[in-house]
């Protein structure tokens, strides 16, 4: 038997500034820049497995055998790369993440950034990170910046070759996120779905599109002033915009639920209270909370007197994507 292996660690993000809607949604070309948090606390595995032996691919997810639905979603991903490296062999891909699937953690950022290098190494395609940045966006948008550590922005571009993400600042300074772990349920309306919506029907896009300009501005300089509460403050009103997208969309919908509400409310009142620490949330019901890390185990331990049987995560940021030596599973 001839088998090609790859295997690699990719980390999670989170947007600072927000992409939520595509020019072109076939090659996930975004509607704005973003810019994003690799955060080293979460994190997704991946090795593939090339063998002749295969009568079709099999995609195994923390060792659950997925059904053919999922398995055609990373087949179809999976076929861009068997094009550029002229093979039609299938392949076996097992896949663990350190957080829950489909619940605004941005597993599928850190799962198909993982892929694209366990691809990349498993069929010997020597790719820099940029061609890695373009083809983990084919899998999902804001896997992109998951292959850069520290502060990554995406470059919308107006192409296949023209998106991609670039380092922005590598985060040397005491930048951290705590994730408010309020719901691991799988989220009703996918992100997917949910930007689509948005730009179709919400009044509010256009003016979205100009406000996100002006926010990645804004935090590019608060980022070289390596200023955390001004960071925290424009990526918490970048948020709550891209969200209100949702809330003005018809049909309206949210990703919000009753913790999430209970959760920005304790940020406000530690606010009142004098602490610095802000908030932002994906397409899920979880926050995120953007603090300097001097001040992280205090937030942590005030927040869990409110939300004592929820898990609260601390992330520093986190490394791009690595190939992996062995593998622990
Ligand atoms: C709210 O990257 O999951 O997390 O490109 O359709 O796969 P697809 O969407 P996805 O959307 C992420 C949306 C977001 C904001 C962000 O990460 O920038």
């Amino acid at each position: 038997m001839n088998c090609l292996v790859g295997q690699a660690r990719a980390h999670s993000n989170i947007a600072l500034i927000k992409y939520w809607g595509k020019i072109d949604s076939e090659l996930h070309i975004p509607q704005n820049n973003s810019l994003s948090l690799t955060q080293d606390a979460f994190y997704t595995d991946t090795k593939v497995t090339f063998s002749n032996d295969l009568k079709e691919d099999e995609f195994y997810l923390n060792y659950d055998k997925q059904d053919k639905n999922e398995v055609d979603k990373i087949s179809r991903f999976i076929d861009i790369f068997r094009v550029i490296a002229k093979t039609k062999l299938n392949c076996i891909v097992e896949t663990h993440n350190s957080m829950p699937s489909a619940a605004g953690f941005g597993s599928s950022a850190s799962a198909y950034a993982a892929l694209t290098k366990a691809l990349n190494d498993a069929l010997n395609l020597n790719l820099e990170d940029r061609e890695l940045s373009i083809l983990a966006r084919r899998g999902s948008g804001s896997a992109c910046r998951s292959i850069y550590p520290g502060l990554v922005e995406w470059q919308q571009g107006n192409s296949n070759e023209t998106s991609f993400a670039v380092p922005f600042d590598n985060a040397d300074f005491p930048i951290c996120t705590i994730t408010m772990a309020l719901s691991g349920a799988r989220k009703k309306f996918s992100s997917r779905k949910g930007m689509q919506i948005s730009v179709d029907t919400s009044p509010y896009y256009s003016a979205w599109k100009e406000y996100s300009k002006k926010s990645l501005d804004d935090i590019k300089k608060a980022i070289k002033d390596k200023n955390i509460t001004k960071i925290g403050e424009i990526a918490e009103q970048n948020a709550l915009a891209m969200h209100s997208l949702t809330i003005t969309a018809q049909p309206s919908f949210f990703y919000f639920n009753e913790d999430t509400l209970k959760a920005i409310n304790a940020v406000h009142n530690l606010r009142d209270q004098g602490y610095a620490l802000h908030f932002t949330i994906d397409a899920g019901p979880n926050i995120v909370i953007i603090c300097d890390f001097a001040d992280a185990n205090q937030i942590k331990e005030l927040l869990k007197l409110e939300f004592p049987t929820k898990d609260l995560i601390i992330s520093r940021p986190g490394p791009g994507v690595k190939s992996l030596e062995s593998w622990n599973y």
